[in-house]
């Protein structure tokens, strides 16, 4: 988005109506240099209104991603543990951003947050759509010092925070699918996906990427049913919510190399949203069929196959449910 359409948005960021003539001339632009970045707004995606003798708004106004607000309701564990926000207007990919950072930096403490992004990363090689204002992008780095193994069920716990944090919003139905799809009303409303780097026996870093629908609407088309927060809530701010998010996240992440999954392993099945459920696991063109019944004490998912319990690890796979197809 170019300056001058982020400009108009800034203009109609508070939520009243405003004439196109009125919009040029606090930002210095003619009436159809407005119009012209009006429309990029709503090619975006964003939901302008036009009401003949009024002009345009955007209906509850708009929240721009800010650092300040995000400091300001940091806990004091989580603003000393962040080394820098980096805050994007566009981006390929926050999580290939914060891969870049770690290639030329330690990075620990890293966050990277963006409007949009133009080659949104999700798992399985797929593509995370990535619409401008009105989700949340966020990744965030941390170093680890005793090699990978200790890894385990990272991302099952980054779900059990992020569903915590949700669920202290107010949003109801927040579940969890194995590995780390994050539900609302049995809907996607985001995702997790971790990244590895440096010495998988020693010091690693693993960037954390999250992503969470906040009013994301139907103009996006998404290959699975989706939710989004604004569903529910719709006055949601996106700059509390990533502080809460952190503010949960970082306290785990330095207890985890210690203790692991394990503390985690009930709050995960409390929130599991398919235990008991015929599911399929899904691994390139291969499907096992089975019982989901929660998850092990290193988070891979105990699978009951003919009465057999096997585990069934993360990594390429997934799981889709039975009877919701
Ligand atoms: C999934 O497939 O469910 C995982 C989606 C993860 C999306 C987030 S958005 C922020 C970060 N940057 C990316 O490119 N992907 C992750």
């Amino acid at each position: 988005m170019n300056p001058l359409t982020i400009r108009v948005l800034h203009s109609l960021s508070d939520g009243y109506f405003h004439s196109g003539s009125e919009i040029g001339d606090a930002i210095g632009v003619s009436r159809a240099a407005v119009w012209k970045q009006l429309q990029k707004l709503i090619d975006a995606g964003l939901d302008v209104e036009c009401v003949k003798g009024k002009g345009y708004r955007l209906e509850g106004g708009f929240e721009f991603l800010n650092k300040g607000l995000i400091a300001s309701h940091l806990s004091v564990e989580s603003s000393v543990a962040i080394s820098e926000i980096d805050l994007h207007s566009e981006i390929e990919s926050t999580n290939l951003q914060a891969m870049k950072r770690i290639s030329e930096t330690s990075a620990r403490g890293y966050l990277c947050l963006s409007e949009y992004q133009s080659a949104g990363k999700g798992r399985r090689g797929r593509d995370w759509v990535s619409p401008f204002g009105h989700n949340i992008y966020l990744s965030f780095v941390w170093e680890f010092d005793g090699g990978a193994s200790q890894l385990e069920g990272l991302s099952l716990a980054v779900g059990v925070v992020v569903a915590e944090a949700l669920n202290a919003l107010g949003l109801e139905k927040v579940s969890l699918k194995w590995p780390n799809d994050i539900l609302l009303n049995g809907r996607k409303l985001g995702g997790i996906l971790l990244e590895m780097s440096g010495d998988p026996a020693g010091v690693c870093q693993v960037v954390i990427g999250i992503g969470i629908n906040v009013r994301m609407n139907k103009r996006h088309e998404i290959d699975q049913p989706w939710a989004s927060i604004a569903e529910q809530l719709t006055e949601v701010s996106r700059n509390k919510l990533i502080a809460d998010i952190l503010s949960r996240l970082i306290p785990m992440l330095k207890e985890y190399g210690g203790s692991g999954f394990s503390s985690y392993q009930e709050p995960w099945e409390s929130l599991d949203a398919h235990r008991g459920r015929l599911v399929d696991i899904l691994s390139g063109n291969s499907s096992l069929e089975g019982v989901a019944s929660g998850v092990y004490a290193n988070g891979a998912l105990r699978l009951s196959v003919e009465g057999i319990e096997r585990p069934i690890y993360g990594g390429e796979v997934s799981l889709r449910v039975r009877d919701d197809s």
